[in-house]
This record gives structure tokens, sequence and C-alpha cells, in this order.
């Protein structure tokens, strides 16, 4: 078994992000820019915020956090909204989801720029992964395919099985993986027979957040096993959805959760930014 290792990939990825950043801003002067929007007190939430803005400032992307109240109005947080949505000194907008129960969220996602989506949840950017086009790829999923590519795990023609449909996580996975030419299944919380569908799996990809979800029986010997789930433990320790102790006697390659695909999730929000404050420079001149 090895390890998946997206602590030392999302080191890589920071020290090339951190040049480019120099590159962009010696070619024409632009300092890329990130706004975060966090409403609320969720602790997790505030945790990766805070993760996020220092991955930022390690590279030298300029981030802002707009900190709200959890009563904050739909109408308030929409007007920042546009207003990001027309800063220049801006090129990635960030809504840092769950959002408080009176927010609709959608409607705050759909009214992101396209172009500064770098969490690509709009609807356009839904569109063009769908369709194969160019544009941007929500973090975690495409975190996911950078991993298994730095370890030349090819998913042409393997049976996928990705376990959790959700926006964020399953369903971009999942059309990455068939962009990539995998034959891909999705699992959800109505799917009949889980283990009938993972003991057939090349590679498992699993973000659901229930704990020991894949157990070692699950799955076949020398599969690949992507642990997307973060969640903590009645002692307050971090896990992730696979039983790691004994499926990992089983697998061929499996990621650590944490120290897996959380870390990549990081390393492509700071590489989605990037590549918003290129084509914004490209579009300036
Ligand atoms: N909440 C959990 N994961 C994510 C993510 O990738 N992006 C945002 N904006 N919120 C999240």
């Amino acid at each position: 078994m090895q390890l998946l290792d997206g602590r030392a990939l999302c080191k890589k990825i920071e020290v090339q992000v951190t040049a480019d950043v120099k590159m962009l801003k010696k070619k024409c002067g632009c300092t890329p820019g990130l706004a975060v929007i966090l409403v609320g007190q969720d602790p997790a939430s505030a945790a990766y915020v805070n993760m996020k803005k220092k991955a930022c400032d390690r590279v030298g992307i300029y981030s802002i956090t707009h900190d709200m109240p959890e009563n904050i109005s739909q109408k308030a947080i929409e007007k920042i909204i546009k207003n990001m949505n027309k800063d220049s000194t801006i090129d990635g907008i960030l809504i840092q989801l769950p959002l408080p129960k009176q927010i609709d969220e959608r409607k705050l996602l759909d009214l992101v720029s396209p172009k500064k989506d770098v969490d690509g949840f709009h609807p356009f950017n839904i569109g063009c992964l769908t369709a194969g086009l160019d544009g941007f790829v929500p973090c975690t999923p495409l975190g996911v395919m950078k991993l298994l590519s730095e370890y030349n795990i090819d998913v042409k023609g393997k049976n996928c099985v990705v376990v959790g449909a959700s926006n964020i996580v399953g369903k971009p996975m999942a059309s990455l993986l068939l962009n990539a030419n995998a034959t891909v299944e999705i699992c959800h919380i109505f799917t009949d027979d889980l283990k009938k569908h993972t003991l057939n799996a090349d590679i498992v990809l699993v973000g659901v957040g229930i704990i020991n979800l894949i157990t070692e029986d699950m799955i076949k010997p020398d599969t690949v096993i992507i642990d997307i789930g973060v969640s903590r433990t009645k002692e307050g320790k971090l896990v992730g959805d696979v039983d790691f102790l004994n499926v990992s006697k089983k697998c061929s390659y499996i990621t650590p959760s944490p120290g897996g695909v959380g870390p990549m999730t990081i390393a492509m929000l700071l590489s989605n930014t990037l590549k918003a404050a290129k084509i914004n420079a490209q579009e300036k001149k």
C-alpha cells in the first residue's frame, strides 16, 4: 500500500504558484486577489477560511475576508458580492459554505461573476465542466485529480465509484472522472446496496462525512481509495469516511484523512485564483 500524500503535493504546488505570482507581478504589476465571504460562527468554516487565508499569504496572493454575523440579510451579502464583482483588485470570490438557513445559497452563488468563480459553483462553470470545456472546477475534486495524476494513477477505462452526490464534491468529481474517460458510478444516500457497487470498483472516492462507512470487506484487493470525508470523533480526533487501519492493508493506494485531499483543496483554490488573475491581466491589456 502506498499513501497519497496531499500535504507533500500541496507544498510542491505552492512553490509553483509562488513563482507564478511573482512573475505576474513583474510582468504586469498585478497581485492576484481573493475575497472570502464567511457568514456566522461555525467553527469548522472559520478554521477552513483561516487556512485559506494563511495559504494565500504564503504564496503572495492578496486576500480579504468579509466576516459577517449569523443574522445578516440576504440583501447585505448580495451587495458585497456585487461590489466584489466590480472590484478590479479582486480576481476570485469564494462564499464559504454552508450558509445560515435564512440565506438563499443558490441565489448568492449565481450572483458571483463566472470569471471570478474560483470555487466553480456558478451554473456557467458547472456547465463548462459537464461539457468538458475550460472553466473553473471545484477545488476538492480538482485536487483529487491532481493527486491521482501525481502518482501516475490513470483513471481511463477504470471502474470508479463515487460515494456522495453533492454539488461541491460528488457530482463534479464524477464529471472530471468521466471527462478523463473513466467508467463512473455515483452512489448516494438512496443507493440500495453500497457494497455491491464498491466491490466492483478499481477506484473508490468517498466524501459523505460518515465515519468508517467504507470497510475492508467492501473493496476488492488493490483498489485505490480516495477518502474525501473529514469528521471529528467523540474524542475530538479528525478522521475520514474510510476505516483506514483495515482498508489500508488491502488497497494499493490510499489518501490519509487528514493529510490527503484536504490540503489539495487549498492548493487548488490558490491555483484557481492565479488562473483568474492571469485571465484578468490578459483582458486588461
Ligand atoms: N464548504 C465545504 N467545502 C467547501 C468548498 O470547497 N468551498 C466552499 N466555498 N465552501 C465549502
